[in-house]
């Protein structure tokens, strides 16, 4: 009998997409599509990626393209497409020329993969997250945001140097949007299962939630010519597995919200049960009032990005 592997299809070969299309090849979780509008990067980076199988033996064929044709029948596409910024930049100063790129690649998703899960890591994240919406017109639990696992990983890494304990013990996560007003809930992180407000004094605590805030500028800084992707590929990549094994992960994303925390017709990050059908179900926390009115700040802001992109014309 004949077994068909899963297909994963990365949108954009820059930095995250190619490191995206690594960590799923490695990880064998399907078959690769790697596609820009750049054809020769997209095919160099797939063929060259490729060829380290036979070293890191993985079964995951690789492709490059710039033909939509051949992301048919995806089940799952991780859509990097658009511009990094630049230091100095905000993630919402890309609004208007990623918007126009985020609906080009849909259009093409929703022709050739119109059954797939979508995973947005587009910036700003949770705009380009309903520009995909808009364009893809999937239901919502087939598109969603990558930000809150990124954000969260940060927390945690900086949790762990900051305990000198291992990553794989310490359990953090952020909601809101994936901006200057996400919200990092130290009150439900966890290191070997005691809380981290019983391991770490307040100020050390706020001091880890600023840097995690400011976690993808720290790197804009750094790098000065683009911004992070080994984390942010990572994350993508965690939630396609989450999704390809059915694996019911609990995970920090930006999803659809149809009511929860009170708003409806917005991307904002939240927890989320990720399995088979993509963004199962929104796990909706109790939240005491300094993390309510944190969450509402967040939702403003991206409520105020939605509005400036239905201004725009895209
Ligand atoms: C970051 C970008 C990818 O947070 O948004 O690094």
């Amino acid at each position: 009998m004949m077994h068909k592997r899963k297909k994963v299809a990365v949108i954009g070969a820059g930095f995250v997409g190619s490191t995206a299309a690594h960590w799923a090849a490695q990880k064998e979780l399907g078959d690769v599509v790697l596609l820009d509008i750049n054809e020769g990067a997209a095919k160099g980076k797939a063929l060259d990626l490729f060829e380290a199988s036979p070293v890191e033996l993985f079964d995951s064929r690789v492709i490059g393209t710039a033909n939509y044709a051949d992301i048919e029948g995806a089940d799952v596409v991780i859509l990097t497409a658009g511009l990094p910024r630049k230091p100095g930049m905000s993630r919402d100063d890309l609004l208007s020329t990623n918007a126009k790129i985020v609906k080009e690649c849909c259009l093409g998703i929703k022709k050739y993969a119109p059954n797939s899960v979508v995973i947005v890591v587009s910036n700003p994240l949770d705009a380009m997250a309903f520009v995909a919406k808009e364009t893809l017109g999937f239901p919502p639990n087939r598109i969603i945001g990558m930000a809150g696992v990124l954000d969260g990983a940060r927390m945690r890494s900086f949790i762990a140097e900051e305990l000198n304990v291992s990553v794989k013990d310490v359990n953090a996560f952020v909601l809101g949007g994936h901006g200057d007003t996400m919200v990092p809930m130290p009150r439900h992180c966890s290191v070997g299962g005691v809380p981290l407000t019983e391991m770490l004094s307040a100020e050390k605590i706020e001091a880890i939630n600023t840097r995690t805030r400011n976690g993808g500028a720290e790197i804009v800084g750094l790098l000065k010519t683009g911004s992070a992707y080994y984390a942010p590929s990572a994350s993508a990549v965690q939630m396609t597995e989450a999704i390809l094994k059915d694996q019911n992960r609990i995970l920090p994303c930006a999803a659809f919200l149809q009511g929860e925390y009170g708003v409806k017709g917005l991307f904002i990050g939240v927890l989320c049960r990720l399995n088979g059908n993509g963004m199962d179900k929104v796990i909706e926390l109790k939240l005491n009032e300094t993390e309510r009115k944190g969450l509402d700040h967040s939702i403003k802001a991206v409520q105020e990005l939605v509005d400036a992109l239905k201004k725009l014309e895209f």
